[in-house]
């Protein structure tokens, strides 16, 4: 349903909707975080609370495993703000407790608050409970197998055009290709635009919008800052994008072709009963949602695949014959190693609603936990020899269930995650058809936002 404007009963106009987003999205709030009894949790540093935040945003490459040899397989770090408890699991069985725990007490979307003012309130990602249940439940068929299968031929061309840029010989940074190669792809299948100047319009404001800092997500708690530097440039960018997508949104509910249309939006608009349509805001909080969770991510699953073959001329050479002779399965298990051995996204959180027992620990209300993923993938008793990369451990065969989570769990597991496979698979084959790749200099994890990405960018040079 179009929102309309209260007074004039006339569809409200995009710079309303923006305003009223900011107005009601604070990065922080809430009820206060109730004084905890450390006492009973599981065992952890005693450093800080602003040094232990620290290391697990800044240095959670060294700083997490660091706990887990000194402290075992549960353990707590107290962080920003309040001195809150985070538990972080590293048991399969522990995942698993936590995956299939009850919604309403596992709550995931408080987690994500930061990302307000720029998802907005109905963003699957900030919603908890039944919103997100009915959320959920209206997004899933625009990524189920049929829907995937009709985005292939997109994802091939868009692929087909960024190698086809490439030249023999040349030095780059595989980040860079693949993020731009993403955000095409998911431009053009979340919004079904394949005109050239509309790409045009969208395509600065959402790369601004996808590369917002932390910092400047933190000013939303001062709205007095939305008149300087950054946080001004970003208030305007945001009124552009909206006013974009509110003008794409309301032009597409027009469109009479829209059972015919593969694109996420028309699928959306379509998708629900009558009485049970996404509105505006709604369509417009998960447009923007998909568009940021589902391009860096990906790019960066990719450029760790390409640094990995591009190291290892045996594997190489097996992932090129598989790439020429369509073997899919082969490059789906490169991918699916690459997200092993450098998951995007080091760990997944539940904020508890109510008191609640994990891995034998009874945990209060207000703890978060979660299962590390960077631990869950170097247990050397699920995947052995952890620190070698192997895709043949995907061949035929899978992990034990919550040793590979890369994509989180339960009713919360990325939505994205068959759309990412599909896509990286068609990427790898065409690089790999086309070129041969070496990695150029060694590359380590960095922290970005909340990603973990190649540190000088997964350099390779394409022969
Ligand atoms: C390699 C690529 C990707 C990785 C590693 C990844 C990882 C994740 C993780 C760890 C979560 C949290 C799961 C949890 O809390 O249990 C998540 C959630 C989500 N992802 Fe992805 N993701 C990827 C690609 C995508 C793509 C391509 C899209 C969309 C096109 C997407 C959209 C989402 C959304 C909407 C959620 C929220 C789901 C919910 O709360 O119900 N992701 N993703």
């Amino acid at each position: 349903m179009t929102t309309l404007d209260q007074q004039s009963g006339t569809p409200a106009a995009p710079a309303d909707l923006t305003a009223r987003r900011f107005r009601r999205m604070r990065p922080f709030g809430g009820e206060p975080a109730p004084p905890f009894d450390f006492a009973g949790l599981p065992p952890g540093p005693r450093w800080p609370v602003w040094a232990q935040s620290v290391a697990l945003i800044r240095f959670r490459h060294t700083f997490v495993p660091r706990m887990w040899r000194r402290y075992g397989d549960v353990f707590t770090v107290r962080i920003l703000p309040g001195g809150r408890p985070l538990v972080l699991f590293t048991r399969p069985e522990h995942a698993k407790e936590i995956f299939a725990g009850d919604p309403e007490v596992f709550h995931a979307g408080k987690g994500n608050a930061i990302l307000g003012p720029i998802m907005g309130e109905h963003s699957l990602l900030l919603q908890d409970g039944s919103e997100h249940k009915r959320a959920r439940a209206l997004l899933m068929p625009a990524f189920n197998g049929h829907a995937l299968r009709g985005y292939r031929g997109l994802v091939e061309d868009v692929a087909r055009a960024e190698v086809g840029r490439w030249r023999a010989g040349e030095e780059f940074r595989s980040l860079d290709r693949m993020n731009a190669l993403t955000l095409e792809v998911i431009l053009r299948v979340v919004f079904g635009v394949t005109d050239e100047r509309r790409l045009a319009r969208l395509r600065p404001c959402v790369n601004r919008t996808v590369n917002i800092s932390p910092a400047v997500l933190l000013g939303w708690g001062y709205p007095a800052l939305q008149r300087f530097g950054p946080w001004k440039r970003t208030v305007e960018n945001a009124y552009r994008l909206d006013e974009l997508i509110y003008a794409e949104i309301r032009e597409r509910r027009t469109a009479t072709d829209l059972e015919r249309r593969t694109d996420v939006l028309s699928r959306l608009i379509l998708a629900g009963d009558d009485g049970d349509r996404l509105s505006d805001e709604e369509l417009r909080d998960q447009l923007v949602t998909l568009l940021l969770a589902g391009h860096e991510t990906t790019a960066t699953a990719l450029a760790w695949a390409l640094y990995e073959l591009g190291r290892d001329p045996a594997q190489r050479a097996v992932a090129r014959e598989a790439a020429r002779s369509g073997d899919d399965d082969h490059l789906e298990a490169v991918l699916k190693e690459s997200l092993r051995l450098h998951p995007v996204i080091p760990m997944v959180v539940r904020t508890l609603m109510r008191p609640a027992t994990v891995g034998g620990w009874q945990l209060p209300a207000g703890a978060t936990v979660g299962p590390s993923i960077l631990l869950a993938h170097s247990r050397a008793e699920h995947h052995p020899d952890p620190d070698r990369f192997d895709p043949a451990r995907f061949l035929g065969q899978h992990p034990p269930v919550n040793t590979w989570i890369p994509f989180g769990g339960g009713v919360r597991r990325c939505i994205g995650a068959g759309f990412s496979l599909m896509e990286g698979v068609a990427v790898l084959r065409q690089v790999l058809t086309a070129y041969d790749v070496t990695a150029v200099g060694r590359d380590l994890p960095r922290v970005r936002n909340i990603t973990s990405v190649p540190r000088r960018g997964a350099r390779i040079r394409v022969g």
